[in-house]
């Protein structure tokens, strides 16, 4: 192979999760020796081309070649046998199989991995444990010694060190290092700029479906990688949402709606909060630190062990999911097809809330429950061509009529997790702004993201969770680096921290 050729030259890729459109028409060429970094903001389409180069997608368009071959993968293993291993943005294993009988699974040799284990010092975890038990940064790197076993060409490593302490990020390098001093390539996916400065030799910037830049980074050059990820259309965005935010008055002197108070439940080891009416409070954290059991338990679908959860000055001890809507507590899910009825109506998907209260029970009255939802499509801007059936709606428009169906009831609280989660970036406005508004109309919300930026978009301050514990509260403008920070578990370092 001549040495100007590329590794991986990647042309035109497009794809679509349904009406979500992840990549316009994407290239990226990685060339024999080069350690590449992929940029670009959440929801860019980065994992998305990651899984079309390992087979684990389709694409809809474009094309792939490996060292001037075309390829067409159908599965991982296709990718193995072209010299393509992954270590996946998510954790790639069933979590009730212990470490071996997952690496079986995928055909896997197990000795080879204990060998790396140990070469990564951390050979004390035991192939035996259940997966589950196993820490998510142990996890990632037994990904990623799995992934070596399979002596790949083009080493892709999406977000692995957004999970890992500084050492095993060293690890991670150095492992990144040796593979580029034999010949290899390294795809290498990160939000920290400084790991990319120092460890990249080129890198690609994504924005919303598409490349826009492709240069060698360089110390001092991250403003250029910034400007390049946020591009002009997000910059507007968060200007007119943080307009937003900043416009309503200060609301310190009202009582807090919810008090949550010492709360052990699952892996929650004792975190305390409130929220005021009008405010928004961000909840953010690595995945697994215990924020699906925070809103399970608020929502009344677990039980604490302990602590109290206060709303509006009475203690409610949520233990089922009608106690907490009684008490005006309003659950989100990240997953629509949880909260809806797929099969119903738009209307009928409105109206749900406010016959499973109690209270309510009886004859239901269709005209005020007709105008309650008419109101809720239009504040929402639900598009309403495909009324007939929920399912048949975008996944914006199931979430923005999973939210109407509170904002018909009139609810107080609000318990959103991340809402935007594989939604179009037009609709997640929308619903930026919607949140706002019912801040705005007295309603206190606690939002879960997964998505840094919109602690910034959104909130009014936001809690960071890390391993079950609020290890932080911070101003909605701390920025990413310092809630990225407070995230891995490094806490008052930075002045802006607090
Ligand atoms: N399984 C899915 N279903 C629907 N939409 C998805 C799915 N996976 C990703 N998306 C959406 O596709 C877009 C690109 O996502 P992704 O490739 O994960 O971006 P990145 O890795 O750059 O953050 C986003 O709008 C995201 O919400
Ligand atoms: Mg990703």
């Amino acid at each position: 192979m001549p040495l100007d050729e590329a590794l991986l030259k990647v042309r035109g890729i497009a794809k679509s999760y349904g009406t979500v459109v992840a990549l316009r028409s994407a290239d990226l060429t990685v060339r024999p020796g080069e350690s590449h970094a992929l940029l670009g903001a959440n929801g860019a389409g980065k994992s998305t081309l990651v899984k079309i180069i390992t087979g684990v997608l389709h694409r809809d368009a474009g094309s792939i070649t490996m060292a001037g071959e075309p390829v067409e993968l159908r599965s991982p293993a296709d990718g193995y046998a072209k010299g393509i291993a992954t270590v996946f943005q998510d954790p790639a294993m069933v979590p009730d199989l212990t470490i071996e009988q997952n690496l079986k699974l995928t055909g896997t040799d197990t000795a080879a991995v204990t060998r790396r284990l140990v070469e990564f010092g951390i050979g004390e975890l035991s192939l035996a444990e259940r997966t589950r038990d196993v820490p998510l940064p142990f996890l990632r790197m037994l990904d990623l010694a799995r992934a070596l076993t399979h002596r790949p060409r083009l080493l892709v490593l999406d977000e692995i060190t957004a999970a890992l302490p500084a050492d095993l990020a060293t690890t991670v390098f150095d492992v990144m290092a040796r593979h580029i001093s034999g010949g290899g390539s390294v795809l290498f996916i990160s939000h920290r700029l400084e790991e990319v400065v120092r460890h990249c030799s080129m890198c690609t910037v994504f924005r919303d479906g598409g490349d826009v830049a492709s240069f060698p980074p360089r110390a001092g050059g991250e403003q250029r990688i910034v400007q390049s990820m946020l591009g002009e259309t997000v910059g507007q965005m968060a200007e007119e949402t943080v307009g937003a935010r900043r416009g309503p008055v200060e609301r310190t002197d009202r009582p807090p709606r919810l008090v949550v108070e010492n709360l052990r439940a699952g892996p929650l080891r004792d975190v305390s909060f409130s929220v005021r009416p009008g405010e928004v409070l961000g909840v953010t954290g690595l995945e697994g630190q215990g924020q699906d059991m925070l809103f399970e338990v608020l929502a009344g679908a677990q039980r604490a062990r302990e602590g109290r959860v206060v709303v509006d000055g009475e203690e409610i001890s949520p233990r089922h999911p009608a106690t907490a809507i009684r008490h005006g507590l309003a659950l989100v899910p990240s997953d629509r097809s949880v909260a809806l009825l797929p099969q119903r109506s738009i209307r009928e998907n409105i109206a749900l809330s406010s016959r499973a209260r109690p209270s309510r029970w009886g004859p239901i009255s269709m005209k005020k429950e007709n105008r309650a939802v008419s109101h809720a499509v239009e504040r929402l801007s639900i598009d309403t061509r495909a009324a007939s059936q929920a399912r048949r709606l975008s996944g914006g428009n199931q979430q923005k009529l999973t939210i109407g169906r509170w904002l018909a009831e009139g609810f107080t609280t609000l318990l959103l997790f991340d809402p935007t989660r594989g939604i179009d970036i037009g609709t997640k406005r929308q619903i930026y702004t919607l949140v706002r508004e019912l801040a705005d109309n007295g309603a206190a919300v606690v939002l879960y993201t997964s998505e840094l930026r919109e602690i910034e978009l959104v909130c009014d301050r936001a809690v960071v969770l890390y391993h079950g514990e609020i290890v932080a509260e911070l101003p909605a403008d701390a920025g990413e680096e310092a809630i990225l920070s407070a995230a891995h578990g490094f806490v008052g370092e930075p002045e802006e921290a607090r």
